[in-house]
């Protein structure tokens, strides 16, 4: 569904991404970890179009995107919920779902969707008229995610979906995941929790300093001696 090939990526004269490759498969969860300033986001914002990349392909669902801008990438089937959310404080949570679907088929469905994304998050369905900057930042969250699956993506991208959130929270976040998952979306997951992304993962790509360093299956990581000193804290 979404293959990256060799890409490099510099803000300016600076590059932070350094000949990456990976591949994410139709209805697979794909993780990838890696520290602070590792790129991560800056690998996402390539794939949704925010960032161009200077050097490499990136193939979505059998069409080169590299120089797609986010608008159009939206309509082929991609999601991006970024980092922090990035909410329309001063719209309600329904017209910040409603700007996930301005266009085609999503206009279209998009009473259907949201009756699933309410389904999804309940509560987000008792607060549908309130602002959304009154929000908690749970249900901040929640919108986000909700307003990713509004565009009917065929892969959906999620950066650090759990930041700031109770441990409580983030498990349902992950179980709403896990949910979008089995309704057929294919995902990809950047995340500072790397126990429960890697306990999701069908496949995950580990970043150091822009470069990839290791990749192979959620559970193979999930013991892997290195990943356990250097990400599990063990
Ligand atoms: N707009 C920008 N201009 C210049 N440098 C940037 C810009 N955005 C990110 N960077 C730099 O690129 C590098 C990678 O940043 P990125 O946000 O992709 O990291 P990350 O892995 O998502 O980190 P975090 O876990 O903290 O979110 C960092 O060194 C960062 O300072
Ligand atoms: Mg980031």
């Amino acid at each position: 569904m979404l293959e990256i090939r060799n890409i490099d990526v510099c803000y300016g004269d600076v590059q932070v991404v350094w000949d990456v490759s990976f591949s994410v498969q139709s209805g697979e969860i794909a993780a990838l970890i890696g520290a602070n300033g590792a790129g991560k986001s800056t690998i996402l914002k390539t794939i949704s179009g925010i960032v161009k990349p200077s050097g490499g392909k990136i193939i979505f669902d059998g069409k080169e995107i590299n120089q797609m801008e986010p608008y159009d990438l939206i309509e082929t089937g991609l999601a991006h919920v970024p980092e922090a959310r990035r909410l329309f404080v001063e719209m309600t949570v329904e017209e910040n779902l409603d700007l996930g679907s301005l266009k085609g088929n999503a206009k279209k469905l998009r009473e259907e969707t949201k009756t699933m994304v309410y389904e999804l998050f309940p509560r987000l369905k008792e607060r549908r008229k309130q602002l959304a900057g009154t929000l908690s930042g749970g249900e901040q969250q929640m919108v986000a995610i909700g307003r990713g699956l509004m565009s009917k993506p065929k892969l959906i991208m999620f950066d650090e979906p759990s930041l700031g959130l109770a441990p409580i929270l983030v498990r349902d976040i992950f179980e709403v995941i896990k949910t979008i998952r089995s309704e057929g979306m294919t995902i990809l997951i950047v995340e500072q929790n790397v126990k429960l992304s890697l306990a999701i993962a069908d496949k995950a790509y580990v970043l150091a300093s822009g470069k990839l360093v290791m990749e192979g299956t959620g559970a193979t990581l999930l013991d892997n001696e290195h990943i356990k000193t250097a990400y599990l804290g063990v």
